[in-house]
């Protein structure tokens, strides 16, 4: 999907460093399955509590064809990523947001969930056991993807008689093959990604298939991807596909506020504090389309895509340019907050980092 050509790190020679590597080529990752040696895996049924699950072999998972989430798309997933230090210890960035951000969604389409507790020793349990898989520090992370699903045969619409929860991982790059460049995105005004009183709050897997077609097109235009406006007045920012969307304009940087139709980022709610930290005016409001014309920088953020400067939008067929390349000043600045945070490279002082 793309090239791993962002890093702020100067990687060891392989051949020196002190922790066992998977043989892959570590310096043209992108964002893509790499199949890796274990998943984690928790089952229950409806009405119950998940109680102990186990890690298995990779592969691939047997499921009825009348299973819930296959039928009727009852499906939630999260994303979060290890990353590597030079000394071989591992961080992760804020588990229990994720495993919080679950049991929300989990409660929206009646679902059980893990506990918080759960979910984060089984996302410890799940990289320690793909080790090999954590890049080496400067050539990426490892990406982790729990999924929670009704795993149990139904027919007639209701939730599925049995749950399961299941972690795999998989090295990764940067997520847009754009690497460090700006991307290039397109505002729809016809689809909509959510509604309010919908489901665009939470992460099921129903709002990302809900895109793929506007986003599809959007590509074949020549755009990275595609800015989704509010469905009632077509006219406020909500969220890019994979992504929450900030403006910078002058000392202030604004983004969409969280009203339900909003995915409740954790990089988004981060990159706030760190933009406070710094002595930014960070406002939560509705952002209107207009504001992107006068806007210096606009950046996006995600668990995948980490900060993502843009280069240019275009609404209505006029294109407003921000830069011709690089990433601007101040998300220059943040994505260098929030990495060194993440790798390990600056002092933990928000207490976010969690060392295996
Ligand atoms: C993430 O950023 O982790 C996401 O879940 C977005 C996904 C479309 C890659």
């Amino acid at each position: 999907y793309s090239n791993n050509k962002r890093s702020t790190e100067v990687a060891a020679p392989i051949s020196t460093v002190p922790y066992e590597l998977a043989d892959i080529d570590w310096d043209n990752l992108g964002f893509a399955i790499t199949p890796t040696d274990y998943m984690y895996i928790m089952k229950c049924s409806e009405g119950q509590s998940f109680t102990k699950g186990e890690l298995q072999r990779f592969g691939n998972i047997e499921l009825s064809p009348s299973a819930g989430v296959l039928n009727y798309g009852q499906g939630l997933f999260e994303g979060l990523k290890a990353y590597r230090k030079h000394d071989g210890s591992i961080l992760l960035f804020r588990p229990e947001e994720n495993a919080l951000r679950l049991m929300m969604g989990a409660e929206r389409m009646c679902m059980p969930s893990p506990t918080i507790e759960q979910f984060v020793d089984a996302v410890k349990a799940t990289v320690l056991a793909n080790k090999r898989w954590i890049p080496p520090p400067g050539k990426g992370s490892l990406y982790i993807r729990p999924l929670l699903m009704g795993s149990g045969a139904v027919l007639g619409l209701a939730p599925a008689p049995e749950y399961t929860f299941l972690i795999y991982v998989s090295p990764v790059g940067n997520y847009f093959k754009e690497g460090i460049a700006p991307i290039h995105l397109v505002v729809e005004t016809e689809v909509h990604r959510a509604t309010p009183g919908g489901t665009g709050g939470v992460k099921t897997i129903g709002n990302y298939a809900s895109v793929l077609k506007a986003q599809t097109l959007a590509k074949a235009r020549g755009f990275t991807d595609v800015l989704y406006l509010d469905c009632v007045s077509k006219k406020y920012l909500e969220e890019v596909s994979s992504c929450n969307v900030f403006v910078v304009k002058g000392n202030t940087i604004s983004t969409p506020t969280i009203k339900g139709t909003i995915l409740p980022g954790i990089t988004r709610k981060s990159i706030i504090d760190v933009a406070q930290s710094q002595g930014f005016q960070v406002e939560e409001r509705l952002v209107a389309v207009d504001e992107l014309l006068d806007a210096d920088e606009v950046f996006c953020t995600g668990t995948a895509v980490v900060i993502s400067p843009v280069g240019s939008i275009t609404y209505r067929d006029e294109r407003v340019s921000y830069r011709n390349s690089g990433i601007g000043v101040v998300s220059q600045q943040l994505y260098s907050a929030l990495t060194g945070l993440q790798m390990g490279l600056m002092e933990d002082t928000m207490d976010w980092i969690v060392e295996l």
